[in-house]
């Protein structure tokens, strides 16, 4: 059962998925909270789940259905994006949730989820479709499809044709290179690749979606998009907010594991892949792929002038007193993770030889900002040379969030007999144009997964390139005590070191 691609098909509204059961394993935690019933909720709203589902928390607390379904009640009035909640909505909905308790390692909860899962098949017409949304800790996965498949939950895709059994993983997908092929090994003993859908919520944005529409269906960019024309691109993930209640993960992973080697490698790759032979999911990573195989760090292994850490100290956040990253709750007093990374990437081809792509992430910057900026080289100054006449090199800038919207800056006289030049801003936004809020990451997502299309997930060649590119620099940083943390106050833009990597190359960081 494979759906054809999304960028093809008139509307989301229009894509109803088959009847089936999401088992959500985790389901107490913070994301089945925050996001993913919340997700549920709005796909019923737009009628995009068919009446033939269900969703079966999977948890160890002590509590029945009627008291999960109340705790999911008050989460989706809080976190919905479609704001008060809808009562006939909810009253349809909450009949679709049922609690399923019992603890990962637990054989006998498997079998009574074997016979829950069976029991709704016959009322609810769900058709014996499964999927499992793996909302865990990491080290869970792999357990959690070992037990799925001893109780015959997981179908032979070769042998079963009829019904579907897939699993959405949470990131992060491994640690490093070697933890993530170790995982990958697992996995595959019990799923084969198509069933395996690695999420990576960015994929799942509606302008993060629109980069490929942008590039391939406007004839005006493919001609100039390379080393001809671009000077450099610049990615920045800036979150205001510092590390909160996920002190513990931070301590483990960092950032450059929690955004670096995900999510901004899947922007990298979709603003620089070549056109795709056609929208099939293959085809689409195929060309990703490429991209992630071919980039370096420039000069080879020199990482200290390449990749930029930093952490925050105390500082100021929205006008308040902001803590520094150690003291934080569950936080080292004397850590050394990095809050803050900057890097210079090169890409091996044709296309992009000695472009720098530039990329930063950090927390506790002084706005939250995602964007794309493909910066072009400067026009001659054969004609306009007078001081006056000064021209910024073209920028198109991708906002992927907040304010979702494209903007083009040109330059422009401005009116009067003196004519001196001055950037000026071409800029769409999303909400005013379209007038509608975006769906949700979540919501796309987890209709694609029932719909069986991967390609807003991670495929594994994917996830294994762009370990292969972090691991060392991951390991180098393990061994090297860095320059004195914290190195920047929150609510700056991060240590002096990551605009001195963009000032050696005469470039600078676009304010934001
Ligand atoms: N939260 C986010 O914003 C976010 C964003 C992106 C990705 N993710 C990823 O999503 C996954 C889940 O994150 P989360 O924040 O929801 O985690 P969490 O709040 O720590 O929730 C983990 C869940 O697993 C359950 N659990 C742990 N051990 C168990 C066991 N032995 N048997 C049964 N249940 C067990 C916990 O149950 P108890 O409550 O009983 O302990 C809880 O429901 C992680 O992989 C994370 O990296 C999260």
């Amino acid at each position: 059962m494979t759906a054809s691609h999304p960028l093809q098909e008139p509307g989301i509204s229009s894509r109803i998925t088959s009847p089936c059961i999401l088992i959500i394993f985790g389901a107490t935690g913070d994301l089945t909270a925050r996001k993913i019933m919340p997700a549920l909720y709005n796909l019923v709203r737009e009628g995009q789940l068919p009446a033939q589902f269900a969703s079966v928390a999977f948890a160890r607390r002590d509590k029945n259905s009627e008291q999960f379904r109340c705790e999911m009640k008050e989460k989706i009035t809080a976190f919905s994006r479609s704001g008060p909640l809808e009562e006939e909505v909810w009253n349809t909905f909450k009949e679709q949730i049922f609690y399923h308790r019992a603890e990962f390692h637990d054989d006998a909860g498997y079998e009574s989820l074997k016979r829950l899962l069976n029991e709704l098949d016959a009322k609810l017409g769900t058709r014996g479709n499964r999927l499992f949304y793996l909302s865990t800790q990491p080290a869970f996965f792999s357990l959690i499809c070992k037990k799925l498949h001893q109780h015959q939950l997981l179908y032979d895709e070769a042998k079963i044709k009829h019904r579907f059994s897939r699993v959405i993983i949470e990131k992060p997908f491994g640690h490093d290179l070697a933890s993530a092929l170790a995982l990958q090994q697992e996995l595959r003993k019990f799923l084969v690749e198509n069933q395996i859908f690695r999420i990576d919520h960015y994929l799942g944005k509606e302008t993060v979606q629109n980069i490929l529409v942008f590039r391939f269906a406007n004839t005006i960019f493919e001609h100039l998009w390379n080393k001809r024309y671009i000077d450099h691109v610049q990615i920045t993930v800036a979150e205001d907010m510092g590390v909160g209640t996920r002190g513990r993960f931070y301590e483990e992973e960092g950032l450059c594991r929690d955004i670096l080697q995900n999510h901004m490698m899947q922007l990298l790759a979709l603003i620089a892949m070549d056109p795709p032979v056609d929208l099939s999911s293959d085809a689409i990573h195929n060309e990703k792929v490429k991209i992630l195989e071919a980039l370096h760090f420039c000069p080879a292994n020199l990482f200290q002038q390449t990749a930029v850490r930093g952490q925050y100290g105390p500082g100021y956040s929205g006008g308040r007193a902001a803590p520094g990253y150690r003291e934080e709750e569950n936080v080292s007093p004397d850590s050394l993770i990095e809050t803050f990374v900057a890097l210079r990437l090169f890409i091996d081809n044709p296309r992009w030889d000695r472009v720098p792509f530039y990329l930063r992430a950090g927390k506790r910057l002084p706005k939250k900002a995602t964007e794309i900026a493909v910066v072009f080289k400067s026009p001659p100054e054969v004609l306009f040379k007078t001081p006056q006449m000064h021209q910024d090199p073209n920028v198109l800038a991708l906002r992927i969030q907040p304010d979702e919207g494209i903007s083009l800056k040109t330059n422009c006289k401005v009116p009067g007999p003196s004519s001196p030049i001055q950037p000026v801003k071409m800029d769409f936004r999303y909400s005013s144009y379209f007038g509608m809020s975006a769906p949700e990451a979540y919501e796309r997502l987890i209709c694609d997964a029932i719909l069986g299309d991967r390609t807003l997930f991670a495929r594994e060649d994917e996830v294994m390139a762009s370990w292969k590119l972090f691991t060392p620099l991951l390991l180098r940083w393990q061994q090297e005590t860095p320059e004195p943390f914290p190195n920047y106050a929150a609510g700056t833009w991060g240590p002096k070191a990551a605009d001195r990597l963009m000032a050696t190359d005469g470039h600078q960081w676009r304010l934001l």
